[in-house]
């Protein structure tokens, strides 16, 4: 049986200012030898006299110890600071973390903090309890056969590095380690994660920069921080097979040129590889509708976002083909140009009326008209409250408008208000999908409207998976509450789910569509939509209104197929068509939607960067046309996947 160990801690001050600190963890016939290299270090160090010197033993049980191996290393060079932080920006894009430069750019501010800080890769939250001490790694040490440096009172600082970056590596919910020293002679830092290892970057500072800084990346779950926390400050470490320093003669991979754009790309889908998260299309060999071919066999469609299953309709089609006969194919030009034909403002009259609006105007893609829109709202003056969960075309237009973005939770309206009110006075924009795409869950209309009115603040809300399926007729969110007269800025959506065609729209005043037409980008320098993509929209609006039993079998439809699930044990529950499962990984994930499609079932499995890490999932939509018999299949072998 393996026996204890001590951990040895060693902490010297003088006046409160720290000089210096080190940590051990070694076998009981170790610790008096170290004790006293500890002292004599602590006693004589070049930072200066200390007034204050701390020795902490711990006997750590054998068992408690997490034995870890050492990341592989790189050493890559850059031929200034400025390429040395691309190459870190880049590395940590192959992670999947989107705000790379801002990330990089928070390294230097981190500057005096005596611990790391914890953000949220995603939103760029600090995660830290105490902003000043920052989250430290501790309880942590090389196995004694890797260190070289037991019983040695100088210190290794590349071990260290390497046991640090191996234990912050193996943490729950950490993607990343990034680190620039601050000491103005060692312009090296390293980016640390368990696929990428440890790759030293040098130089990331200019010499005699005093600035550096740590940073932990998290993603995950708030309430789970507790537990990354408590792993790096309390979970005994010990680290084995520490490579060679590269610059000592040791092993130093190919160095990867900042000019080589290619290894770039590879490492990134690698990565993608390893996560899991590689995605590649599938081809269907029949129209979009309730039953679809795939590789041959009739498959039963659950993934779809034609939830009218409008898109294959007779009537609809042949409105298509009769608008090619009529204005051709394409439309030459765009929407200010010679682009607009009578059945873009025929269209737009349809939709404006649809949703009891003044005027509408719409965009080649849903994604358009969220890119084009925000941007044309706000300005760098501005700051937008976005939910945490909004669709990626509102997160791309909240970038582009330069304005500054507060991320809310999640139909947290508390939150909202929490977060508008700490910013006031401000102009800018209140942002929320009206039914969440990979949730299925619906925004608090009316508080969300309110907080909106009372901040003077622009209200926008995207109906992309609203139109066609919630409130009677599938009018859309508004017509959940018709006593209250609620009025949205701009009420945004496509043509492309329900209404089974392709294109985006806004619904809004009159004087808000002469604005847009002058001002979003999307709209002005792209070409008008198809006249057969807007015929068929048009003809698909006409049958919405005037079959509303179709969107009643919709949403009938929902609410037998939660029947089915609640009966087999799965706790479903959605606002709309849109029935998420959520399983956790994306290894999970992938394996329950292949098990469905054993029994010809397609459903989509959703993964990050649709979803946040660890929540991936089954997104099951359900059409108006699945049979009581087809919801029973497919929640049956649902069923057999995932319980
Ligand atoms: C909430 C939401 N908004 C906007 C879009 C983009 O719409 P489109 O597919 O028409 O570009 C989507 C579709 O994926 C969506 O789910």
């Amino acid at each position: 049986m393996p026996s204890d160990l001590f951990s040895l801690k060693m902490r010297a001050s003088c006046g409160g200012r720290h000089i210096s600190g080190a940590e051990k963890i070694l076998p009981e016939s170790g610790v008096p030898a170290h004790l006293h290299s500890l002292l004599e270090r602590a006693m004589h160090h070049a930072n200066g006299e200390p007034d204050f010197v701390n020795l902490k033993l711990e006997r750590l049980s054998a068992d408690s110890i997490l034995h870890l191996d050492a990341l592989p290393v790189r050493s890559l060079t850059a031929d200034s600071p400025e390429s040395g932080l691309e190459l870190m920006r880049g590395m940590l894009e192959s992670l999947g973390v989107a705000r790379s430069p801002e990330i990089v750019g928070l390294l230097r501010k981190t500057h005096g903090m005596r611990g790391a800080v914890l953000l949220d890769a995603d939103t760029l939250e600090h995660l830290e309890p105490d902003l000043e001490r920052g989250v430290r790694a501790t309880m942590m040490d090389a196995a004694e056969s890797d260190s070289g440096t037991h019983c040695s009172p100088c210190k290794n600082h590349y071990a260290e590095a390497m046991v640090l970056a191996a234990k912050v590596a193996n943490a729950p919910g950490l993607v990343a380690e990034l680190c620039i020293s601050d000491d103005p002679d060692y312009v090296t830092g390293y980016i640390a994660s368990k696929t990428l290892g440890y790759v030293r970057i040098a130089p990331l500072k200019k010499a005699g920069s005093p600035f550096g800084g740590r940073i932990f990346l998290y993603r995950g779950k708030r309430e789970d921080t507790v537990r990354t926390i408590e792993f790096l400050e309390q979970q005994p470490v010990l680290v084995h097979g520490i490579p060679p320093k590269p610059q000592d003669g040791g092993r130093i991979d190919t160095p990867v040129q900042i000019s080589n754009p290619q290894k770039r790309i590879r490492i990134a889908l690698q990565s993608l590889h390893e996560r899991k998260l590689h995605r590649t299309e599938e081809v269907f060999e029949s129209p979009a509708s309730a039953h679809v071919t795939l590789h041959g066999r009739d498959t039963l469609m659950f993934a779809s976002n034609d939830y009218l299953d409008l898109a294959n309709d007779p009537r609809v089609k042949e409105a298509a083909l009769d608008a090619v006969k009529q204005f051709g194919t394409g439309t030459g030009g765009s929407r200010l140009t010679t682009g607009t034909q009578t059945i873009h403002k025929e269209l737009e009259r349809a939709l404006a009326e649809f949703k009891s609006t003044e005027d509408a105007l719409t965009f080649a893609t849903g994604f358009a008209a969220n890119s084009g829109v925000i941007p044309a709202l706000c300005s760098r003056s501005d700051v937008i409250f976005s939910d945490e969960l909004n669709h990626a075309s509102i997160i791309d237009g909240c970038r582009l408008s330069g304005a500054r973005i507060v991320v809310y939770r999640h139909n947290d309206m508390h939150d909202l208000e929490r977060k508008i009110a700490s910013n006031t006075p401000c102009s800018g924009l209140v942002v929320s999908d009206a039914v969440f795409s990979m949730d299925g869950d619906i925004v608090n209309l009316p508080e969300f409207l309110g907080i909106a009115r009372r901040y003077q603040l622009f209200s926008m809300i995207d109906e992309a998976h609203a139109t066609g399926i919630v409130g009677p007729g599938g009018h859309g969110v508004l017509s959940l509450f018709p006593g209250l007269n609620l009025r949205p800025d701009i009420l945004m959506g496509t043509l492309s789910k329900a209404i089974g065609s392709e294109g985006g729209f806004v619904c809004t005043s009159r004087e808000m569509t002469d604005y847009l037409r002058n001002k979003a980008r999307s709209y002005i320098f792209s070409t008008a939509p198809a006249p057969a993509s807007a015929a068929a929209a048009l003809a698909a609006l006409r049958i919405i209104r005037t079959e509303p039993e179709r969107v009643a079998r919709l949403q009938s439809n929902v609410a037998f197929f939660l029947e089915q699930l609640h009966r087999l044990g799965i706790p479903a529950q959605t606002g709309s068509a849109i029935i998420p499962i959520i399983v956790g990984n994306s290894a999970r994930a992938l394996a329950a939607a292949d098990s469905m499609r054993d029994d010809d079932i397609f459903v989509s499995a959703i993964r990050y960067p649709s979803v946040p890490e660890g929540s991936a999932r089954l997104r099951l939509t359900v059409m108006s046309s699945h049979t009581q018999s087809e919801l029973a299949r497919c929640a049956e072998s649902l069923a057999k996947a995932i319980l």
